[in-house]
């Protein structure tokens, strides 16, 4: 038990290429074997991530070629969609397991798919033996997997709110509001990311209609037509708050929802419900699970019982990402769920 299993980690210079590093590098049962980059090839890990100096002190980022010569057990793809797609083709038929991050294996459909990406599947006969990277929702299917597929960060932050009332059938339609920080965009400079631009603005990045809402369709079991999500940037770098103003199908005591909310939650590693009371921290701030894998779900309930609010926060680049990821890969792998995750949030930060 003692051998770790080995990693390559492609898209290793962007975000959530670097929270895999940081993660693994303190994992007990993974370890770093190479970390794939096109332009930086032969560059020192901690040029790249200045934080990860120490824990990398020897590594080089390595070529796709040499890459894909390294014979590693388990992959993790940190890559834009589509990229991802066609590298984790390969890397399956060389026999490795695949953790995605991007939205390539997401959505069940091949034609969901191209409605959303606005592109072809490369590899649409992958689809069906990926499993959807949330371990809240697909835990026993991911022991026997060798495909698991990336997170949308808004999606997994409206699955945490709403999950509970969509579960009980209760939902009958929920306007969906995701605050979003910037690192959300990924590391490559774009429109948008200019920080003289972008600082201080609330810049509504898609009203009414966002592509994780694919993924909450799919994975709630919720009719498009019932539920809208609008995604706003906000004056953050991490951590996404989840708003959901919601239309009970029924009328509702608050008790009844933490009922509900307890049941689904109290027994998952990583979730923890806002308590009631003060008022300030009864809707989930991300800023209690900046830095870790932790999210927080939370409600608040309007006095006529049919309307109610129900929020998350999570860090978009740990639960939203490479923190569901690594803890996909330690299910799949047969390792503790919780290894390598177990850091506390920094606050504050
Ligand atoms: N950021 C988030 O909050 C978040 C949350 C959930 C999921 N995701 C998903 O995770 C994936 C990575 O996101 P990120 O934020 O880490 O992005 P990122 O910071 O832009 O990093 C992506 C990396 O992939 C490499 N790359 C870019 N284009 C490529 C191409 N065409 N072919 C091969 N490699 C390419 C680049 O490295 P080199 O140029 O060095 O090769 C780049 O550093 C995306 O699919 C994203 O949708 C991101």
């Amino acid at each position: 038990m003692d051998r770790k299993i080995s990693v390559i980690i492609w898209g290793a210079t962007g975000f959530t290429g670097g929270e895999l590093l940081r993660i693994i590098a303190r994992h007990p049962r993974m370890e770093v074997v190479g970390a794939v980059s096109r332009s930086k090839a032969g560059t020192p890990i901690g040029a790249v991530h200045p934080h990860l100096r120490s824990a990398y002190r020897d590594m080089n980022f390595i070529s796709p070629e040499e890459g894909g010569g390294i014979d590693a057990e388990l992959v993790f793809l940190a890559l834009p969609h589509k990229a991802a797609a066609e590298t984790a083709q390969k890397r399956i038929s060389a026999g490795q397991k695949v953790v995605d991050l991007s939205a390539d294996f997401r959505l069940r459909s091949p034609e969901e798919y191209r409605r959303w990406y606005e592109t072809e599947h490369p590899c649409p006969e992958l689809l069906e033996r990926a499993v959807y990277g949330l371990p809240e929702l697909h835990r026993e299917e991911m022991s026997g997997a060798d495909l698991i597929s990336g997170v949308g960060c808004n999606a997994t932050s409206a699955v945490f709110a709403l999950l509970p009332l969509a579960k009980a059938g209760l939902i009958e339609n929920a306007r969906i509001e995701c605050r979003v920080g910037s690192s959300e965009g990924g590391a490559e400079a774009k429109e948008g990311s200019s920080h003289s631009l972008r600082s201080r603005s609330l810049r509504v990045v898609s009203p009414f209609v966002h592509r994780h809402m694919a993924e909450v369709v799919q994975e709630l079991g919720l009719a498009e037509k019932d539920i809208s999500m609008t995604v706003t940037a906000v004056e953050l770098v991490r951590g996404i708050q989840c708003i959901a103003h919601v239309t009970l199908k029924e009328r509702l005591r608050e008790a009844d929802i933490w009922k509900l909310y307890r049941a689904q939650w109290s027994k998952e590693p990583f979730v923890s419900l806002s308590p009631a009371k003060p008022a300030h921290l009864r809707i989930p701030d991300p800023r209690f699970v900046m830095g870790s894998n932790r999210v927080l779900t939370g409600f608040a309930l309007a006095e006529d019982g049919r309307r109610a609010i129900a929020a998350s926060a999570i860090d978009n680049l740990l639960k939203g990402a490479a923190g569901s990821a690594v803890q996909s890969a330690n299910i799949m792998m047969g390792s503790e769920e919780t290894a390598g995750l177990e850091m506390m949030p920094l606050y504050p930060a």
